[in-house]
């Protein structure tokens, strides 16, 4: 199945000027939770920080396990490889990756707020490891304002955030069939579960689900505060090369 690329077809955008590209990517994103551009050719790698330093906060990839993926201190390429099985090494596992916030575990003032990625070269199969962004304004409503409520006072054990914060809602949420989360809310843990369960299948039922169109020159801004991102099945050593920087908005 081929994901739609409704809104997300890649504008042609000159790269003479990264500081305007960067305010390109920000705007964009934040009216369609995902801004995706071409331009051209990707930017190298150390444009690419250059450009994710004008749009804020560049993070970066501190994990060991992913060390031997990195560019720089901030590039992280994701390529994939066989499946290790290993939480950390997902990103590169030809496996499907579940709807998820990037970095749902951590406080939203420590959360990326974009991911941003250029495609380097492409697979030949359009249908394979696709990047795709669901907006979480779609998923909250199809939820009941008394489980959006429940899901506000709702948080991972362990962590002392909400899986929903904000007046637009903002979730921190990955799909936990895949996890080891466990949740509890003012309502007690099973409210709790319930409504999470009802979130994710919000996520899976909307239909507001957009594929990001890779091909070499391609760049997009995922909006981490509004959309949720995945990615569908692909082949292991298949051809297609991303690059990424997390980006946090300052202020
Ligand atoms: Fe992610």
């Amino acid at each position: 199945m081929l994901w739609p690329a409704f809104g997300l077809e890649p504008a042609p955008y000159g790269t003479d000027s990264l500081d305007a590209l960067a305010a390109r990517l920000t705007s964009r994103s934040s009216e369609q939770g995902v801004a995706v551009l071409d331009i051209g050719r990707p930017l190298t790698a150390d444009a690419l920080v250059q450009l994710g330093w004008r749009m804020g906060t560049v993070l970066a990839e501190r994990d060991p396990a992913v060390t031997s993926f990195c560019e720089n201190e901030y590039v992280l390429n994701l390529r994939s490889t066989e499946d290790a099985g290993d939480f950390e090494l997902q990103p590169f596992s030809p496996r499907e990756l579940f709807a998820h916030t990037e970095a749902s575990h951590r406080p939203s003032g420590q959360r990326p707020t974009w991911i941003v990625l250029q495609c380097l070269t492409a697979n030949e199969d359009d249908a394979s490891a696709q990047t795709v962004a669901i907006a979480m304004d779609a998923v909250a409503r199809c939820l009941s304002a008394v489980q959006l409520e429940t899901l506000r006072s709702t948080q991972r054990v362990g962590s002392s955030h909400p899986v929903v914060e904000c007046d637009a809602p903002v979730f921190a949420l990955r799909d936990p069939s895949v996890t080891d989360d466990r949740f509890t809310s003012d309502s007690g843990k099973e409210a709790a579960d319930a409504a999470v369960l009802a979130a994710m299948k919000a996520v899976y039922q909307t239909r507001l689900v957009r594929r990001i169109p890779w091909r070499p020159g391609v760049i997009a801004a995922i909006d981490n505060t509004k959309v949720f991102h995945a990615r569908t099945a692909g082949e292991p050593h298949g051809s297609r090369h991303l690059q990424r920087v997390r980006v946090r908005r300052v202020g």
